[in-house]
């Protein structure tokens, strides 16, 4: 069995609570090397685990001989100048979401995935819900019919990621939830549909808790707080996307803002059924007509305790072993381009053909 050397890039909060543990439990990888710009936070989560190699310079880690692979933990603005970087030295990639911080830069990652032929994966942990593989399989047996129009949102009612830090600039996330929760829900609805291709997207985006002091909630703990650090990012969009097929989409994101509870969703309608998944308020339902009477369906599937992230990072470590990718970089491609011309629709005031 082939042991894959893997060096994680960024030892922060998601890579510590979710790529760490199931990473040192997969049998046929070896995390050889931690990297962090600050060596204690690099040093911390290498001694956890016994790794001896521990790096403040990613550049050093893509020296390391025989790396099967990289996993990009870190702020939102390296993605792609890692991902980059490491598929240009033969180094397969696994990436945070999101994909990157433009449109352009996801364009790059894929190229530099069709250059070197090495694989570029990108997290997209809510498709390993049992939930979301269920309704998959049941769209994919035809037992919704046509899916013809979509919800998604993620509303956080209180949720400020790491205020002042680099979640809340703009240089460096890219944005605010539409880039950070976003990429989640628009991709489980876009995956379910079928990967339709975007063609007009339509947005605005609110910023009306940066200068206030909104309660915190569980979600603040992401990255780190900075006080009187910068925070020139939406804490709300709300949006429209066009497919090619015909298809649409509504969205909406927030990190703070008035509504009863937080919550995450996706909805969707089809012709002969719709459905309802919302983990948060426990909501997984399937909405359908039999014998001339509607009808509501609870499956009885269980979400449980299973870590996504640990099972995307399997599936991309069974991707190195010639299994075939669920996840292709243009999908990737897709949803900068629609995150990006929601800011571009927000700020100019109009619909963006892509
Ligand atoms: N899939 C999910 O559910 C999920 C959840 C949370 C965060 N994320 C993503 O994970 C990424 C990291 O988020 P986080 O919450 O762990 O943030 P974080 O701030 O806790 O961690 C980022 C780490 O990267 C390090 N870093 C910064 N520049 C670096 C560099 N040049 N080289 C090496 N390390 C560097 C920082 O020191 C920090 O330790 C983000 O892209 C975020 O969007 C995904």
């Amino acid at each position: 069995m082939k042991k894959f050397k893997l060096a994680i890039i960024g030892a922060g909060g998601i890579a510590t609570d979710a790529h760490m543990p199931p990473l040192a439990e997969m049998e046929n990888v070896e995390v050889v090397a931690i990297c962090d710009i600050v060596l204690e936070k690099a040093e911390k989560l290498a001694k956890k685990y016994g790794i001896t190699e521990v790096y403040t310079d990613y550049k050093d880690v893509l020296k390391i001989p025989e790396l099967d692979a990289v996993d990009i933990c870190t702020p939102n603005y390296l993605h792609s100048i890692i991902a980059v970087e490491a598929l240009d030295a033969g180094i397969n990639v696994f990436c945070e979401k999101p994909d990157a911080i433009s449109a352009a830069e996801s364009e790059r990652m894929k190229a530099a995935a069709e250059k070197s032929g090495k694989t570029l994966m990108v997290m997209r942990n809510n498709r390993y819900f049992e939930t979301s593989k269920f309704i998959k399989s049941y769209i994919e047996d035809g037992k919704m019919g046509e899916i013809y129009a979509a919800r998604c949102g993620w509303q956080r009612r209180r949720g400020i990621p790491g205020k002042g830090g680099w979640f809340t600039t703009k240089e460096q996330s890219g944005g605010g939830p539409l880039i950070d929760l976003g990429v989640h829900m628009i991709d489980l609805s876009m995956w379910l549909m079928g990967n339709p291709t975007p063609t007009t997207v339509s947005g605005s985006t609110y910023c009306k808790f940066a200068d206030t002091d909104v309660a915190d909630s569980a979600h603040s703990n992401f990255g780190e707080k900075v006080d009187d650090g910068i925070f020139d990012v939406e804490d709300l969009a709300m949006g429209f996307v066009r497919f090619d097929n015909g298809t649409s989409m509504q969205i909406e994101f927030s990190w703070a803002s008035n509504v009863e509870r937080e919550q995450f969703f996706v909805e969707l309608r089809g012709t002969k059924a719709g459905a309802i998944w919302n983990p948060m308020v426990g909501k997984f339902m399937i909405f359908t007509e039999e014998y001339g009477k509607t009808v509501d369906h609870t499956p009885n599937i269980d979400n449980g305790s299973v870590n996504v992230h640990g099972v995307n990072l399997k599936h991309f470590i069974d991707v190195l072993n010639g299994a075939e990718p669920q996840f292709v970089p243009q999908q990737g491609v897709n949803m900068m381009k629609i995150l990006e011309a929601i800011y571009k629709s927000a700020e100019m005031n109009k619909e963006i053909s892509l």
